[in-house]
């Protein structure tokens, strides 16, 4: 190799290196980004739980500031079917993901509703084909999962 040569080789490499590192830098930056959204134990937290739905507006109104529809989830500690949906059902039933039956959509309820309701309880609880157990939460209660099947059930009445 010559030196033009040599110089030639010595730019590509630092280049490619260059761009290389910029397309790892941002695989890695969108997989933390992505692993930020997993639901790991640490936030199932109460506290945590109750970040993520806690009222998207505050209104206040002079002093003291009002809160207006505080969520009373946390006293109790059961949640309601109507919040178990949203957490924890939503993620593929508000959208009909992998032909879920779509939460207020009568016709995709209907032959599943003739199955009885404690098909119904079962196959929520346990699985069903790509329907996964609880929703993939253990931390639900059979109770919980019940009361979330029947939230969804009471949108299609
Ligand atoms: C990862 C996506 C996903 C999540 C999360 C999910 N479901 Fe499903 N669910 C499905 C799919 C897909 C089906 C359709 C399964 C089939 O019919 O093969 C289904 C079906 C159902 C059915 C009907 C079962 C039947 O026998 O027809 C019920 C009831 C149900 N889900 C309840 C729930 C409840 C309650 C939750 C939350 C605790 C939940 N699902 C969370 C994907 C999901």
């Amino acid at each position: 190799m010559d030196s033009q040569k040599t110089g030639k080789f010595i730019v590509g490499s630092i280049v490619i290196f260059a761009i290389v590192f910029f397309v790892i830098n941002i695989v890695l930056s969108t997989m933390q980004d992505k692993a930020k959204h997993v639901v790991t134990p640490e936030s199932m937290t109460e506290e945590a739980i109750a970040e993520r739905i806690k009222p998207v507006a505050e209104v206040h109104v002079g002093e003291p500031p009002v809160v207006v529809e505080a969520a009373p989830i946390i006293e109790a500690s059961v949640e309601s079917g109507e919040q178990i949906v949203a957490n924890a059902c939503a993620l593929c039933h508000s959208t009909g993901m992998m032909q879920s039956p779509k939460l207020g959509d009568a016709a995709a309820w209907a032959p599943r509703i003739e199955q009885g309701i404690n098909v119904l309880y079962d196959h929520a609880i346990n699985g069903f084909n790509m329907m996964p157990a609880r929703g993939t939460n253990p931390s639900l209660s059979d109770d919980e999962v019940k009361a979330a099947v029947d939230h969804m059930l009471s949108l299609v009445k």
